[in-house]
């Protein structure tokens, strides 16, 4: 069933970097997939180790099972808080017309791409490609530095012609860019159906609608038959990177490329040295404010 046009509660919680996944674990499970972090505060001289430098922003759609979803997710929230610090949860109603409402100003990737809101904001920004992404509830503006670094990597890793692998689409952002700079077909997968619905939007705007084919559900299920793509993109989180190495090193060709992106600064270590299995060897590795992005290449 679509959970379009319906009414939602946002959650927000803060908490030290060292202790998101758990949340982010305990959100994912009663949120569908509506889970987002982001870094607050990031000061290079704070030193203070119990900061809550991270807040996690939930979605829980308002339906008859909320108050059951909420009161295990407050219980749950009770627990960590006898481990370590969090912050209050904060709740807020919000409409499905809330995101499209969302303002955001034009920003400039890479060196070669301009993402705007709205086709009227399509305005000459000299010799750079601009593309449309509208504001929904999917996540993918370009705002957020997990994307931001996705944008520059597919710069310097698009040579032309790729079939591209994107773990996760969101908005749909990254294999437009990957389009815009040159890649031939893109295979966008996404578990939450708000997703794909808002990148099939943001690709028949951009006018790349035959260049692509979606796929909705988890990552782990891509028909076996879809697999070595040149470059495979996971803007997604260590946990879900780790758990599902396998089904991304399965779907690259011989030396193809995997980015990986969504990774906080503290969980680095244990990332590279799964994906560097013997398999891959690490090509790149870009950091914004907490937030690590990879390059590995198959060998
Ligand atoms: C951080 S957003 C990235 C969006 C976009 N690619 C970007 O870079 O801005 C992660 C996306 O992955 C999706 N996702 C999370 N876990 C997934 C899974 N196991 N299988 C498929 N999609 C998943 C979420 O619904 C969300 O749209």
């Amino acid at each position: 069933m679509s959970e379009r046009g319906s009414k939602w509660v946002e959650l927000k919680i803060r908490v030290n970097s060292e202790y998101v996944e758990p949340i982010v674990r305990l959100f994912n499970k009663y949120l569908s997939g509506k889970v987002y972090t982001q870094v607050v505060d990031f000061k290079e001289d704070d030193n203070d180790p119990n900061h809550l430098d991270v807040e996690i922003i939930g979605y829980i759609v308002s339906d008859d099972k909320i108050s059951e979803y909420l009161t295990n997710i407050e219980v749950g929230l009770k627990l960590f808080e006898k481990i370590f610090d969090i912050s209050d949860l904060s709740k807020k109603e919000v409409f499905s017309d809330t995101w499209e409402k969302q303002k955001f100003p034009p920003i400039s990737l890479g060196n070669n791409i301009v993402i705007v809101p709205k086709e009227e904001d399509k305005v000459d920004f000299q010799d750079k490609k601009t593309l449309v992404i509208e504001p929904s509830m999917a996540f993918g503006t370009g705002h957020h530095a997990t994307t931001k670094m996705c944008i520059e990597l597919l710069d310097i890793f698009i040579e032309g012609e790729e079939s591209v692998l994107d773990l996760g689409t969101g908005t749909g952002i990254l294999s437009l860019c990957s389009l815009l700079l040159g890649a031939k077909r893109v295979f966008c997968v996404d578990n939450d159906i708000e997703a794909i619905y808002a990148a099939r939007k943001n690709f028949e705007k951009s006018g790349f609608i035959s260049e692509v084919e979606f796929f909705h559900g988890d990552l782990s299920k891509i028909p076996e038959k879809n697999k070595n793509f040149d470059l495979v993109l996971a803007n997604l989180t260590s946990n879900i990177l780790i758990e599902n190495f396998d089904h991304i090193f399965s779907k690259i060709s011989e030396n193809g490329i995997i980015i990986i992106s969504g990774i906080l600064d503290i969980r680095i270590d244990e990332v590279i040295e799964k994906f560097l299995n013997g398999h891959l060897k690490l090509l790149k590795k870009l950091k914004y404010d907490n937030w690590v992005s990879l390059v590995f290449q198959g060998i």
